[in-house]
């Protein structure tokens, strides 16, 4: 099933090999807070320290190293909706709670929730959103089976589950549909197109593995 937050399982809060640490980072934030608490009237009608607690740092996100710059609470679906120079708005923002499943990215190849997760912890991993699912503009085979299948109506969930999808297809073409329902327990479409998923399921895990279109 897929994951809530990009953190494995008994990982503590800094992330492995990254630029940047989110305590690292906090640190310094609160450091510059406190610093401002110390000072004198003058210096507090002239500041010198930067309250801001942005810093700027690098997400690989489908494949190319993007800089942008974030706060500590800013949450990796932010980071591609709103922050990078290019935003990528693919990835949806609807409960921003980790309920249903719209936010879903790729996450060095497993399926998490962006908005549960904080953007300095994506550094140093490899971020795919659904754009990056058809790189150079041709569809991978769930969406082209979405498409076939009419597994979109409104659309608010699609990308969480295109992404959801692949993730689970990717590594495992046979998937029945017990195992497609249980991949997608976290992704919800309040237009009731689950058949058409299931479908669309069906027909790209058999392309996946072999058995044709
Ligand atoms: S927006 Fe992230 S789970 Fe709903
Ligand atoms: S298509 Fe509208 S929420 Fe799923």
């Amino acid at each position: 099933m897929r994951k809530k937050t990009g953190r494995a399982e008994g990982e503590k809060s800094q992330p492995i090999g990254v630029e940047v640490s989110r305590r690292g980072f906090l640190q310094g934030a609160g450091g510059a807070a406190a610093g401002a608490l110390i000072v004198g009237p003058e210096s507090r009608a002239k500041p010198t320290v930067s309250l801001s607690g942005e810093t700027e740092v690098k997400l690989k996100v489908n494949g190319d190293l993007r800089a942008l710059t974030v706060e500590p609470r800013t949450t990796l679906l932010d980071a591609l909706r709103i922050r990078l120079t290019d935003p990528l708005t693919g990835t949806k923002l609807v409960c921003d709670r980790g309920t249903c499943g719209a936010c879903t990215v790729l996450l060095d190849g497993e399926a998490v929730c962006s908005c549960l997760m904080l953007a300095v912890d994506a550094v140093g991993r490899e971020v795919t959103t659904v754009e990056g699912l058809a790189p150079d503009g041709e569809q991978n085979a769930v969406q082209r089976a979405m498409c076939k299948h009419d597994g979109s109506m409104c659309g608010f969930c699609t990308p969480g589950i295109t992404v959801t999808l692949s993730a689970l297809l990717d590594k495992n073409p046979s998937a029945s549909q017990g195992e497609v329902k249980e991949a997608l327990a976290g992704n919800y479409c309040r237009c009731g197109t689950y058949p058409h998923v299931f479908d669309a399921a069906a027909e790209a895990g058999r392309e996946l593995s072999g058995g044709g279109k």
